[in-house]
């Protein structure tokens, strides 16, 4: 028996990273799972893998992820599940955003989860209940310098989460939200290649190592099942305890600017 047997889930984000990691443990639980993917190929990937379904689809556009969560609701029998997981980084200093990447990083993350809520809540209210997942970020938490506009959206997906929770919880829809720490991903493979940060991860790390994207989709497993029945409007860090130094961005912006500006904001070293 699986901790979400019969379960019909949507995974955003789901041909890559945490995403794939939840739609595989999820899938071996026993839920069927339609991943959602901007890289429709990759999803494809993932979802045969699983035995499920895959939509390309722009999780900033609201009436694409609704009319691909209504197909995928279609396809499954209903929806009890949605892990509102896909998501962007980007790296500046606050002055120099330009307001395009600014609002496509907001954007993203952000709306792309409150359109995965919007889209999945009708389903559930139809099926009498159902389970909200929400990845927000220790850089909603406690941020680092370098991701203002990742920061803002992370920080806002906890009180959207809260949000929801206070909404539905009296019609029987849970809401709740992970803080992954640092995770090895495609989006971390950039930074943990950049001198010695892996080693720098693993030090703030008092568990000793980088997490793997299981780590995280072991506990989105737990919230979408029914162990935690009781628990709704929570964001569950998980982080190896990382936080509790600080967050493992730290530095990362000096050090990328030393290297494309020189320590005094010249040119770099010859
Ligand atoms: N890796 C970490 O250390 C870490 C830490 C904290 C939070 N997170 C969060 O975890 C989530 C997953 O990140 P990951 O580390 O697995 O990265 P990843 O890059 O491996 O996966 C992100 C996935 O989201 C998809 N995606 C991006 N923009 C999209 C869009 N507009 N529409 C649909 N899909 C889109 C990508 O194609 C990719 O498959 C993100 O929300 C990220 O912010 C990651």
């Amino acid at each position: 028996m699986g901790l979400l047997d019969g379960q019909r889930a949507v995974v955003t984000g789901g041909a890559s990273g945490i995403g794939r990691g939840a739609c595989r443990r999820m899938s071996a639980e026993g839920a069927r799972v339609a991943v959602f993917d901007l890289d429709g190929d990759a999803a494809a990937a993932v979802a045969e893998e699983v035995g499920g379904f895959s939509f390309g689809v722009d999780v900033r556009d609201a009436d694409a992820v609704r009319a691909a969560v209504d197909e995928a609701a279609g396809q499954l029998g209903g929806l009890d599940a949605i892990f509102n997981n896909a998501g962007t980084g980007s790296m500046a200093r606050l002055h120099e955003y330009e307001p395009e990447e600014f609002r496509r990083v907001v954007d993203v993350n952000l709306h792309g989860v409150w359109h995965g809520i919007r889209a999945a809540v009708p389903h559930m209210l139809a099926g009498g209940g159902g389970s909200i997942v929400n990845t927000a970020s220790i850089s909603g938490i406690r941020p680092s310098p370098g991701e203002g506009p990742y920061s803002a959206a992370k920080a806002a997906i906890v009180a959207l989460t809260q949000s929801a929770a206070l909404e539905y919880g009296g019609r029987g829809i849970r809401v709740n939200a992970v803080a992954p720490g640092a995770i090895r991903s495609a989006m971390t493979t950039p930074l943990l290649g950049l001198g010695d940060w892996e080693q720098t991860w693993t030090e703030r790390t008092p568990l000793g190592r980088v997490g793997d994207p299981e780590d995280i989709a072991d506990v989105v497993v737990f919230l979408c099942s029914d162990l935690a029945r009781y628990v709704t409007g929570q964001v569950l860090v998980v982080d190896g305890g990382m936080i509790l130094h600080g967050a493992g961005i730290d530095g990362v912006l000096d050090y990328v600017m030393q290297m494309l500006e020189g320590p005094a904001g010249g040119p770099p070293p010859a």
